[in-house]
């Protein structure tokens, strides 16, 4: 069993879209090993999305997930990093397919509804970042 980080963002908490989105994450056979809501400070966010400092939405993308109250989740399936990302679907919601969670509650490619991590180690990372007593 492989585990991931998935957040749902302060676009879809503030659009109650958390339940729907909940649900469809348990349809498709993920266990919620962890679940928390929390409302990230800017540093943390800053820390949180290191990786992406060079971008120019940096600073666009750490204030909007540090904008309102996010559902920090870790989940767990088989192959659950790529499982959690074919859910989410594409960044951009106009590219995501028809079934996908982008495709159902996304706004745009920066309020995009869902974060998952993208690799072994970043999935590590990022769930140690949050949870750090889980191994
Ligand atoms: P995430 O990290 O949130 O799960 O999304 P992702 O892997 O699908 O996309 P990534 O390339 O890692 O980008 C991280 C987040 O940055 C925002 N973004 N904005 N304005 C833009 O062109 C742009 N591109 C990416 C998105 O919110 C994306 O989720
Ligand atoms: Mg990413």
């Amino acid at each position: 069993m492989e585990k991931t980080l998935g957040i749902i963002k302060p676009d879809a908490v503030a659009a109650h879209h958390s339940g729907n989105i909940i649900a469809m994450i348990e349809k498709n056979g993920f266990t919620i090993v962890r679940m928390q809501k929390m409302h990230l400070s800017k540093k943390q966010a800053e820390q949180f999305y290191a990786v992406h400092k060079e971008r120019p939405f940096f600073g666009e993308m750490t204030s909007f997930i540090s904008s309102g109250p996010v559902i920090v989740m870790v989940l767990e399936k088989n192959d659950a990093i790529k499982a959690w990302r074919d859910l989410m679907g594409a960044t951009d919601p106009k590219k995501a397919a028809p079934h996908t969670i982008r495709a159902h509650y996304a706004i745009d490619i920066g309020k995009n509804a869902v974060h998952g991590s993208d690799a072994p180690e970043t999935a590590a990372e990022e769930i140690a970042f949050f949870f750090p007593d889980l191994k």
